[in-house]
Order: structure tokens, then sequence, then C-alpha cells
């Protein structure tokens, strides 16, 4: 259930909804007054498919919509979060339909504060504040920056997606908790000379994935990440690389105290035995390069005494659960996921995991939720493994 409440950025709420409702949730809205002054119940209404409610007094069929409606919603949020609604929440004051449902709930409750600079940093609202946090009410944000007043500091409500995924891993079981996993994603590029370089196609989505749903899952993450073009996870400490002999050193200095290494990088198999200093000149004849094997940073780390429980990752374009199996037996892999080459640089993927017990595929899913399903694998495996 999204509670929209009095604020300019209402208008990112309906973002939020999209969001929401593209990943298969429903969306109930509720709005009060100020916030429809903001945004029209229409907007919300389309965006959900669904009723708005914004009455107290206007009840559905039992006529308890008061306290009937937030007893079957999975958690609550309300954003945005305005000083105003924050200091009835505080005092629990219940006098129109959102405040009254929050306070008839039993599930999570979670906000998103967005107001002035000023009205965020008053003492009032600092008190507010901690009083929710001791109440078990999760604050999500606020951001700083430009606000709509012109004025610049603390108080911008954060963004949709980020408070998608802050909700996402409030509410997920947290099976990693306490625990740390190392990731790797994307290409490595290896340079022929200034301009050049050898490349694996890989956009890094599968592996940025894996590593905000180890996040999620409660762990605390690392990810190695070489040359992509998404943003960081939220969250999640990255260290950038370009090179497989960067990325080998990263992953090492990150080891120690890894209790799980996802290996997702596509890493280039060779590199120029001397990338040239210059930009090599087309002259029209054959061009021959003289090229080295690259470390295979997986099977290094799995073979060390301490590994860590280690996932590998393999592109097959043939024979894929053959290849991949050998594969796996071949890096001595508790865990390896398969998946068809023809899926790299898409937004879905559908994915084998191949373990000790066998092959468990799944079914074709955004990498966001492929990558939930692994990250959930990782965790059953990585227990029964961890009291062996
Ligand atoms: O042998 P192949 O490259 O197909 O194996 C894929 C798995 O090995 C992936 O998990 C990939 O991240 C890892 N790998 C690696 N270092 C390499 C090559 C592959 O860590 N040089």
């Amino acid at each position: 259930m999204l509670g929209v409440t009095g604020g300019i950025a209402a208008y990112k709420s309906a973002e939020l909804v999209r969001l929401w409702v593209r990943q298969g949730h429903t969306v109930d809205v509720v709005m009060t007054a100020a916030a429809k002054a903001f945004v029209g119940p229409v907007t919300f209404q389309a965006l959900s498919g669904r009723p708005v409610r914004d009455d107290l007094w206007h009840c559905g069929d039992g006529g308890m919509d008061h306290i009937a409606l937030s007893r079957n919603v999975d958690a609550v949020i309300v954003a945005p979060a305005s000083a105003d609604f924050i200091g009835k929440l505080t005092h629990g004051l219940a006098d129109d339909l959102l405040s009254t449902l929050c306070l008839a709930r039993d599930c999570p409750l979670l906000v998103a504060p967005a107001m002035n600079r000023q009205m965020w940093e008053n003492p009032a609202t600092r008190r507010n504040i901690a009083q929710l946090r001791a109440d078990g009410i999760a604050v999500l944000g606020p951001a700083s920056g430009e606000q709509a007043c012109g004025e610049v500091g603390e108080g911008r409500m954060i963004e949709p997606e980020e408070i998608v995924w802050r909700v996402e891993s409030q509410l997920l079981p947290k099976p990693l908790a306490g625990r740390r996993v190392l990731v790797t994603s994307g290409p490595t590029y290896e340079p022929l000379d200034p301009v050049r370089a050898i490349v694996n196609r890989s956009s890094g989505r599968m592996g940025h994935a894996i590593a905000a749903a180890a996040r999620d899952a409660g762990a605390e993450v690392t990810l190695v990440s070489g040359p992509v073009a998404l943003p960081p996870p939220g969250d999640v400490r990255t260290l950038r690389v370009e090179t497989a002999a960067e990325m080998l050193a990263a992953v090492e200095s990150e080891l120690d105290g890894t209790d799980i290494f996802v290996s997702v990088a596509a890493v280039a198999d060779y590199r120029s035995e001397t990338p040239s200093e210059d930009k090599i000149k087309r002259d029209g004849g054959p061009l021959q390069l003289d090229l080295l094997p690259n470390p295979d940073i997986l099977a290094a780390v799995a073979a060390r005494p301490d590994a860590p429980f280690c996932v590998g990752f393999a592109a097959e374009s043939r024979d894929l659960l053959d290849n991949a199996e050998a594969k796996r037996r071949r890096k001595g892999l508790p865990l390896l996921v398969a998946n068809d080459a023809s899926a790299i640089g898409s937004a879905e993927s559908s994915l084998h995991l191949l373990d000790d017990s066998g092959i468990h595929s799944l079914p074709p899913a955004e990498k966001a939720i492929s990558g939930r399903w692994v990250v959930e694998h990782i965790a059953r495996l990585f227990t029964h493994w961890e009291r062996h």
C-alpha cells in the first residue's frame, strides 16, 4: 500500500507505482487531501489499475475501510511523507484515512520523508524522526540536493528506484545476514593500444543484479566491476577495474573474510603480450597479434585451501548443460549457473543452476528477479556447505 501525502515529490510517486506494478506487485494507493493538491487520483488509479482511496468517511462494503485496508497488505509505504504527516504518525493522530490505517496495522511501515531543508533540520522534525525509528518505522532517506523551493540541502525524497530497492531490502528475508559476499561483474578490457581493446560482450546487468540481491539478502557486499554503463548498486562497495590482472588483484585483496565468491564477470581469456604505446596504424595488410592467456580468477580462488563458497557463471552457445557441468567439475565449484549465450546483453535471462544434486532450471525472468533466485539458492547451499 502506497500512502501519498502533500509534497511536490508526489509526482514521483506515480513512477513508484509504475515500477512496483511492473515487478508484479499489487499497489493500493491512499492519498491525503493535501496530496491531491499536487497530483490527481486518476493518475494513480490508471497506473495501479485499482481504485484510489482518500476519504475516511466514504467507506467500502464493510464500512470499516480505515481498519480493513491495511489488514491484507505486505507493507505500507508513505512516499512522500510530509513533515506534517510524520508529526501525525509520531503522535498517533488519526484524523484522515491514511493516518488511521497507519495506526490500525500490523505490517511494516516505511516512510520516505520529503520536505524543505529547514523543516527537515527543525528540532521538532528531528525528534519526530527519532521517535518513528524507535517505534520500528523504517525511514528511507531523505537525500540532499537541489530542492523544489530553490534551496539546496537535505530533505529531498530519495528517487523512486531507490525507494523500490530499499523497501525490498527491508522486507526480504535475510539468509545472508552477517555474511560477506564478493561479486565480479561486467567485462574486462585488455588494451591492444591506447584506443583499442579485446573485450567480451557483457553489460554487467547480471553481476550487478546478483550484488544487489545479495545485499537485499542481508550480506555485506563488495562488487568488483569491469567497465560498464550501469550505476553501482546502492549500499554496495564497488571497486572499478579494467583488465583481468586488475580484477584478479582486486579480488585477492578482498578475499580475506569473504564467505561467498560469485564470479559473474566475463573475463577476457587473452591479453596482448605487449600492448602498443602508440595507436596501431592500419596498413591494409593482415595484423598479427600475440596473445597471452589471462589468469582464471575463479579457478584460482576455488583452488585455494581457504577458498570461500565459490559460484561460477557460464555462457555457452551450444550443449549448454554438458559444457557447463564439465566446467563446474574442472573448476571444482559447488554451484555453477549456466545461461544461453544468446541472452547476453538482454534484460531477461533463463538460468540453470548446476550443483551436486543436479540441474535446477529457472523460468525466464528479468535479471533482477533471476538474480534473487540465484542468491536464494546460494544461501541454501552455503548453509549446508558451511556445516560440512
Ligand atoms: O571458463 P569460462 O570462462 O567459461 O568460465 C566462466 C566462469 O569463470 C565465470 O564465472 C567467470 O567469471 C570465470 N572466469 C574467471 N576468470 C577467467 C575466465 C573466467 O574468473 N579468466
